[in-house]
């Protein structure tokens, strides 16, 4: 059974696979109707049990349709409407949807549960982002600087701002994919040290520095992302803390000429990245956004054993 709860699932190799067939279907498909099959529909008759616990238009959205363009079905379950949001177990839900759908996205809060769902389904689970990790959107931004020319491997990744879930997991991807990252961030703010320790481990040059221009000198690519994720409560204090890791003209002054800005999205503009960034040249937000998409199929074929170098078992 092959669950993606968090890079490491698919491991180094799997990834480069998947990123490949993203490409190759991307480019197959250019200019089809969006809701159109894939020509070998290779989901075909399957279907995808979506179930969130938090907000979401990019993981929906592109998870629907990927599984629509993969030939199979999707169907939305949300706290707010189902049994899980009074108070139905984790276990006893994967259970039953496992009795009934071929794999399960999980938007959560506490990681433990797409943990525990992943002990119960008896399908492969996706892990559609938790408070520690987000692999999905990862595999697409990878997907993005790839496709803009940038190899992974020995790429100067500058993350500024917040350490939240999509930087645990670009901490996580840097091991995967041999590339090196400089996080610019207050002090006292540190990436989940499971994925720390496994990219260190790999070989990967990690660097957490309180000094925003040192995060970004020479950088291929600055990535930044919301200063208060979901569930966080708004607080000023913590806005200020980051105000100084803002990804403006000047920042990306630092990072090379040709470097690339990505953001997951949402964005709040004007906090954690200006205008003039996100709207600019170097911006490739929407490539990014739309890549879910591409990456998202990959993700479920590698899921159901259709792609990877690993027997699925
Ligand atoms: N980037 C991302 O996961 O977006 P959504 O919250 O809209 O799904
Ligand atoms: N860090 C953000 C990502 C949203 C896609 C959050 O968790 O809200």
């Amino acid at each position: 059974m092959r669950h993606f709860l968090d890079l490491a699932d698919a491991g180094g190799d799997d990834i480069a696979a998947m990123i490949g067939d993203a490409i190759d279907r991307k480019k197959a498909r250019a200019g089809w109707p969006k809701g159109k099959a894939d020509a070998d529909a290779p989901l075909a008759g399957r279907v995808l049990a979506m179930v969130f616990e938090k907000n979401s238009t990019r993981t929906r959205v592109s998870f629907d349709i990927a599984i629509r363009q993969l030939g199979g079905s999707p169907l939305v379950l949300d706290s707010g409407t189902s049994q899980l949001g009074r108070g139905e177990s984790v276990a006893d839900t994967a259970r039953v949807l496992g009795r009934m759908v071929d794999a399960i996205m999980v938007r959560t809060d506490d990681h433990a549960k797409v943990e525990e769902m992943a002990r119960h389904a008896g399908v492969p689970v996706i892990n559609g982002l938790t408070d520690m990790s987000h692999p999905c959107q990862i595999m697409a931004d990878l997907l993005t600087i790839i496709e803009h020319g940038k190899p992974l491997p020995g790429l100067q990744l500058a993350w500024l701002g917040d350490c939240n879930n999509v930087m645990n997991s670009l901490v996580e991807a840097a091991g995967l994919m041999k590339f090196d990252m400089r996080i610019g961030t207050p002090q006292g703010y540190v990436p989940e040290a499971r994925y720390l320790v496994g990219a260190r481990a790999a070989g990967s040059a990690i660097t957490v520095t309180q000094d925003a221009a040192e995060a970004a000198a020479g950088a291929d690519v600055v990535v930044t992302d919301t200063w208060i994720s979901m569930g966080q409560a708004h607080a000023d204090e913590k806005l200020a803390e980051l105000a100084p890791f803002q990804v403006n003209a000047a920042l990306m002054a630092q990072a090379k000429p040709d470097a690339k800005f990505l953001h997951c999205l949402p964005a709040h503009v004007g906090e954690e990245v200006s205008e003039e960034v996100f709207e600019g040249p170097q911006s490739v937000v929407f490539d990014e956004a739309e890549n879910r998409l591409h990456a998202q199929k990959s993700v479920l074929l590698w899921c159901f054993g259709l792609l990877g170098s690993t027997p699925a078992g």
